[in-house]
């Protein structure tokens, strides 16, 4: 069944029922302030960091589910006193109607009940650290309305991880101030923090709580507020438990009169010497630090940026103006990569138009963001940036915003250490390496490469490269990027194991992984333990992803005329290649890994984990076995043992046991994760290799098996969004093979989206330009795509009535025929219109 339709044109995914099979959500804010907003207006927000800046509370692991929001409660006079929520949660409610657009950028819920028709329209406005929420009432019927509204959010005590765990504290502090319609909540500004919370609406309110109890009643939940039943607000002023923030407004409405409200949720900081205002009688206001008091004078936090803020957005026109300019700013962001839906005339392809054109984008730009920190299923207080995460995110990323993903580079090296290992994450706010995750994930120098080597290609900005950066972030640690480089690549050739493949420390890419650990203690880090450093487990997958990126290290070092080290690379590249061919390959397929006693790990000889997908996708991306079949083979076999009809599962058979010799991945039960899931990230990268042997339709089908907008119809099992890609699905030894779970966050976003640009419709920055490349099923006819780069926009027609699935006869570029099938690099700020003929 389906929960809601694509608007193709609003670029809005509509909801229309909000009891879908998990809360469907989106993210507001593209900067420095975010929001996850459900489809029930449950969600939280937060200023940079989820674990230390969090607005409201959200309670994770909750019954119901998706519980904490910013809530609406109505209560009409004239329906007999009814009670309902609009958004249907917290309440439930029976609505006469319901809509939910997810946009880029803001989401719209829209509902009716007793003939009174509600709107909430929510964004984060660029250029603010606020939430606004745009609300209004319209008297549907022919009598005049009276309607108490009451708002709701419940105020997160900053830091959300003790919020949910140091009750002894933390029920003793909580402050607020009220001014007007104004609710501060300043829990901690007394002392050390220089930020407060405003909640506020730009109308006259009828009264106001911030004491949840008192607005709640002890014993009442979210569904069933003493308050809103009674119709009147206590003016409750919070003492430590809970705070909240509830305006309650009386409204009138006239038959088809309609009223607007502006509700700003905002995140203000003072300069630590201005954070106080005193007065005194006379209100005379100075913004002198309070240790000058003197007898009679009162003091109050300075409240100037909260009043800026709100002043900003006083009125719905403002609010209004603020929208234009976000969905402007995603207008043009989306121009740097179009695909014609009309230009696809097959039966399906509007799926693959609206994913690449639009929501794959969108994801990508929300994991740039977010990399694995806060959503429905990442709590927002465990992980902070991924480095391997961090620069795989690039590669969807980079030709939205160039300049932040520069920017993302140089944080992410300077989390390095001195000899080319990296920490495994870092903090957003701190920018420093996380020590509970620590480091050891070998494959991890290498995506610094990869990052930076798409980064290039994207911009021939080769200046990146004399950035000084320091290591760790220790300043006097400081040298170049290149060097960066450099140190990641020299890792992986300094630290190999007795087949000359690639020490895995830790994990690779698969976190499971744990060929080091041995762990029998319930409860420890499968990550973070290793109680028997072997120096003997390898990965042919770090192999695989060193030969893969080796090339572009080596010709980052020619293009930079560093000619000695572009043979030194090239001799171990080569090397690398030497040893997967000697020791890592099975027979039929690559293997994956070599254990901490030397046993192979995905190969026939094993009784389970016999075959792998990611050293198969990897090393058939990196062209190895190309020409001697065994690519060919390679992939044949991944869809023999590892295809199903919702993607590719990660290995076969599944481990039915616990292997202290092999971590994680084996604790998971059959058909979840990283054990014999369908893990979506990996997926794409069989889509590449099958384009690498120029298998167009083999290539389009595994991508579209993990396309959620082919599912958007079986939404009841897939249960996730239909709009963007999730971690996993469940495979096929699972008891619920096909439902999918932890959407949005996850690798697959920046994948996919490289998957079906770059390799299958073919438009591939490289080096020199805009290679085209198309790998295509043989019955699509052709398709248009435009495209941004290095400041001209590329118009690009491939006419493929030769019915090929890969191949380019000829290319004319602005009338002239060229040479060859790479677009040169205009530069010029012009559009240029590109035909492309297959044959
Ligand atoms: C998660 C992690 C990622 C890892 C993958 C496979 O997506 O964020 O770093 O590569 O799992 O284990
Ligand atoms: C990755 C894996 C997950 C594992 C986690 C540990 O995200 O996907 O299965 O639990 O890493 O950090």
């Amino acid at each position: 069944m389906q929960y809601g339709y694509f608007d193709d044109d609003a670029r809005e995914y509509v909801i229309t029922r909000p009891d879908t099979p998990f809360p469907w959500i989106n993210y507001l804010g593209c900067e420095d302030f975010f929001s996850l907003f459900s489809n029930t207006a449950g969600g939280y927000c937060f200023y940079r960091d989820a674990r230390m800046l969090r607005l409201i509370r959200y309670r994770y692991n909750n019954v119901p589910v998706n519980a904490g929001g910013r809530y609406f409660y109505l209560r009409d006079k004239t329906a007999y006193g009814d009670v309902w929520t609009p958004s249907w949660l917290p309440m439930k409610s029976v609505l006469d109607r319901y809509e939910c657009r997810h946009g880029m950028g803001y989401s719209v819920i829209s509902s009716a009940c007793n003939g009174l028709a509600f709107s909430q329209l929510s964004f984060v406005p660029l250029g603010d650290t606020c939430e606004i929420h745009k609300v209004t009432l319209t008297n549907e019927t022919n009598a005049v309305k009276n309607v108490d509204m009451f708002s709701f959010v419940e105020f997160c005590l900053w830091n959300a991880n003790d919020d949910m765990t140091n009750f002894q504290r933390n029920l003793s502090i909580g402050e607020v101030e009220i001014d007007g319609s104004c609710i501060y909540h300043i829990t901690e500004y007394r002392e050390r923090r220089n930020h407060y919370a405003v909640w506020a609406v730009n109308s006259p309110i009828d009264g106001f709580d911030t004491d949840r109890q008192v607005f709640l009643g002890l014993y009442d939940g979210f569904e069933a507020p003493v308050t809103v039943f009674n119709g009147k607000s206590n003016n409750s002023v919070a003492a430590g438990w809970s705070p909240i923030g509830s305006h309650h407004i009386k409204a009138q409405l006239a038959p088809g009169e309609s009223k607007t409200y502006v509700f700003i949720l905002g995140y203000c900081e003072n300069p630590e010497d201005q954070k106080w205002i005193r007065f005194n009688q006379n209100d005379l206001l100075t913004t002198e630090p309070p240790t000058k008091y003197e007898d009679g004078w009162l003091k109050a936090i300075n409240k100037k940026p909260a009043e800026d803020l709100l002043q900003k957005y006083n009125t719905p026109e403002a609010v209004d103006g603020a929208l234009a300019a976000l969905k402007d700013y995603w207008k043009n962001l989306l121009s740097r990569f179009t695909l014609d839906p009309l230009s696809l005339p097959r039966h399906g392809d509007k799926n693959m138009a609206r994913m690449a054109g639009v929501w794959n984008q969108y994801q990508c730009m929300v994991t740039f963001n977010m990399s694995r920190s806060a959503s429905y299923f990442e709590s927002g207080i465990g992980r902070g940036m991924g480095f391997r995460d961090s620069n795989q995110d690039l590669l969807g990323f980079v030709h939205l915003v160039p300049e932040r993903a520069r920017a993302r580079i140089l944080d992410i090296a300077a989390t390095q250490f001195p000899d080319g290992s990296a920490y495994h994450q870092y903090q957003p706010l701190t920018k420093r390496g996380n020590h509970d995750a620590g480091t050891g994930f070998n494959d991890d120098p290498l995506w610094l490469i990869c990052g930076v080597a798409a980064y290039i290609k994207e911009t021939g900005d080769y200046g990146i490269l004399d950035e000084k950066v320091p290591f760790n972030n220790d300043e006097k640690l400081s040298d170049t990027l290149f060097i960066h480089l450099k140190r990641s690549f020299d890792y992986t050739v300094t630290h190999k194991g007795p087949h000359g493949l690639p020490l895995i420390g830790r994990a690779d890419w698969n976190d499971c992984l744990n060929l080091n650990c041995f762990s029998k203690t319930p409860g420890e880090s499968f990550q973070t333990t290793a109680n028997y450093e072997s120096g003997i487990a390898e990965s042919v997958l770090i192999a695989a992803i060193f030969a893969f990126v080796g090339y572009d290290y080596a010709e980052i070092c020619r293009r930079t005329n560093r000619i000695e080290e572009t043979e030194y690379a090239e001799k171990e590249i080569a090397a690398m290649i030497g040893a997967i061919d000697q020791h890592g390959w099975d027979g039929k397929w690559f293997l994956r890994a070599y254990d901490a006693y030397g046993k192979k790990i995905g190969s026939r000889e094993c009784n389970d984990g016999k075959i792998f997908i990611e050293s198969n996708g990897f090393a058939v991306m990196a062209g190895i076995g190309l020409e001697d079949g065994r690519a060919l083979k390679a992939l044949d076999s991944v869809k023999d043992h590892l295809d199903t009809k919702y993607g590719i599962v990660l290995l076969q058979p599944a481990y039915s046991e616990y292997h202290p010799e092999l971590g994680e991945i084996s604790s998971y039960p059959p058909g979840y994760k990283e054990n014999a899931g369908i893990f979506c990230h990996n997926n794409p990268w069989i889509t590449i290799a099958e384009t690498r042997l120029g298998r167009g339709t083999r290539a389009f089908e595994t991508y579209a098996k993990i396309c959620p907008a082919y599912r958007e119809d079986d939404s009841d099992l897939r249960k996730m969004e239909p709009y963007v890609y999730s971690q996993m699905i469940a495979g096929k030894d699972a008891p619920c093979y096909g439902e999918a779970k932890n959407s949005w966050l996850t690798g697959t976003a920046a994948w996919a989206f490289v998957s079906i640009s770059q390799y299958i419709l073919g438009v591939r920055p490289v080096f020199d330009g805009l290679l085209i490349d198309p790998c295509i099923p043989s019955d699509m006819k052709g398709f248009t795509v435009t495209r941004h780069f290095r400041r001209a926009d590329y118009h690009i027609t491939v006419d493929n009535s030769a019915g090929v699935e890969k191949g380019v006869k000829s290319i004319t570029a602005d009338g002239k025929k060229l040479e060859g099938t790479v677009l040169p690099v205009y530069g010029d700020g012009k559009i240029h219109k590109i035909v492309v003929v297959m044959g």
